[in-house]
């Protein structure tokens, strides 16, 4: 287990003193990481400690601190449950985009407050940020203060069991190095990818579930980051000696590994695919491959290009997103539909790759064998000020219809002099995928029990989705059950050399 924190100022001999049930005690120090944010110049101080040699299923305590820590009478102080051994069955939830309860920042929501108490309610073993945390670069001149009130709001989870993020466009900032991820990656210490972009993206394994968490700023066509819009330019303070950043800059990251994280992903996937020990296989990214939202963003081909007949080939069972601020679940999908989409502006007919449902009504049974497609979910209902829980329709037809991003939409001068805006998406085509889309509220969050089954017979997954109704008017405490689906399949070991 990682324990991380931040700090306002330099630690001294920074440190986690933790304690496990037998009563053994140990101290473990920690590393530090600092970055200085690039447009207010200040320096955030991390600390990052690893405590290993743990029992499974077991409870540890810990404490915090440092030599020149204030609160060193009464450091701050959690506790945590290892994960359970091998073939036991666990519970993990899943949503993004969740912002900060400090409205003063820009999309932030008393929600999102909430939304991490509602993590607590569930306990999970461990929950997925998909991405857009805290959205601290529609803040340029606080980020870090952004960030402080991110990790004040999700330590009262956090502190309690791992929150494992993935990138979102809204962690990319100016001046915060090449990608514009200093402060996320200052900030997490994520399981290695042994390639040249360290904690960018990742893999890890919990029972027979191999979790994949991707940065899908690689593959997108939209744009992604920061964007000064003007029409007066981003001044950075002097302090950190950067350049003012004229109207219509903008952060693209398409293609920023050079291919380094498709080849990882096939490489991860073909072994997965191949392992007797692995019977799930479940993706985290930030955008989305498919989604009708519409006021959202909607579907990026960049991800269909890249990413889908992977996806295929290796048999993932679950795509988790978030991006757009609502819930929408798919049918099961495999291949694509070459003719289906339309310019958005013109008319004419364009390819973009739509994914072909493997069926169109609930299983007879009620089960879903994922193993014949996979199911996306979008979960983008954290605790953001901007849910977008309207959804696309085609106006001739009444059939759902989504937006598709095919190319990137790079800022334009707008019609006020000296600004810039992003163009929307240029394509349409009718969401044949789409099985349901909560209507009610953009606000939820999603449960996923895990049964491993036994061997020689099936494993299932129930996803619960509690949603929050009536909180994009008023914010809401209580959530509430929206739909339940379970998937089940044979396990590996009762079906030696086949996946999907
Ligand atoms: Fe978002
Ligand atoms: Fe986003």
């Amino acid at each position: 287990m990682h324990v991380s924190w931040a700090s306002p100022a330099a630690a001294h001999n920074a440190r986690v003193r933790m304690r496990t049930a037998d009563g053994a005690e140990r101290v473990v120090g920690a590393e530090e990481r600092r970055y200085t944010d690039g447009l207010n110049g200040r320096t955030v101080f991390t600390y990052h400690a690893t405590l290993d040699g743990l029992e499974p299923d077991s409870l540890v305590y810990y404490s915090v601190t440092a030599d020149n820590d204030r609160r060193a009478g009464k450091p701050f102080a959690s506790s945590f449950r290892t994960a359970p051994g091998a073939n036991a069955a666990f519970r993990f939830t899943s949503y993004g985009d969740l912002a900060t309860p400090n409205t003063a920042w820009a999309l932030s929501s008393p929600q999102s407050r909430h939304a991490v108490a509602a993590v607590e309610r569930f306990a999970p073993l461990f929950h997925l940020l998909n991405g857009d945390l805290c959205y601290a670069n529609l803040n340029p001149q606080a980020q870090p203060s952004v960030w402080a009130d991110f990790g004040n709001n999700v330590q009262t989870s956090a502190a309690c069991r791992p929150w494992m993020p993935c990138t979102g466009n809204h962690e990319i900032e100016f001046g915060n190095g090449a990608l514009g991820l200093d402060s996320y990656l200052t900030r997490y210490r994520l399981p290695d990818n042994g390639t040249a972009f360290p904690g960018c993206w990742y893999s890890f394994q919990v029972g027979g579930v191999l979790f994949v968490s991707l940065s899908a700023d690689d593959v997108i066509y939209q744009e992604s980051g920061a964007f000064v819009s003007g029409p007066e330019p981003l001044l950075p303070a002097a302090s950190t000696g950067n350049a003012p950043i004229p109207p219509g800059s903008s952060l693209y990251l398409h293609g920023y590994s050079g291919g380094a994280q498709t080849r990882w992903l096939e490489q991860t996937l073909a072994r997965a695919a191949a392992a007797s020990d692995v019977d799930w296989i479940i993706v985290q990214m930030h955008q989305d491959a498919m989604s009708s939202s519409q006021h959202g963003n909607g579907c990026d081909k960049g991800i269909r290009d890249a990413w889908l007949p992977l996806f295929d080939r290796y048999g993932v069972d679950l795509v988790l997103c978030g991006h757009d601020h609502a819930y929408e679940r798919s049918w099961p999908v495999r291949g694509c539909n070459h003719d289906a989409g339309r310019d958005a502006a013109s008319g004419a007919r364009v390819d973009t790759r739509q994914p072909r449902p493997v069926l169109t009504a609930p299983p007879s049974d009620g089960v879903f064998d994922t193993t014949h497609g996979t199911i996306h979910f979008i979960l983008g209902g954290g605790g953001t000020s901007s849910p977008v829980h309207q959804y696309g329709v085609d106006a001739k037809t009444g059939r759902p219809q989504a937006k598709v991003i095919t190319r990137r939409n790079a800022p334009l001068p707008s019609l006020n002099p000296g600004a810039f805006v992003k163009p929307g998406p240029d394509a349409l085509e009718e969401a044949i995928w789409s099985a349901r889309r909560d209507t009610d509220t953009g606000y939820g969050i999603a449960v996923f029990d895990v049964d491993p089954g036994l061997p020689g017979g099936k494993t299932s997954i129930t996803i619960s989705y509690h949603h929050a109704p009536g909180a994009d008017r008023t914010p809401n405490p209580h959530y509430e059950l929206f739909e339940t689906i379970v998937l089940a399949k044979p396990r590996r070991d009762s079906r030696p050399g086949e996946r999907g």
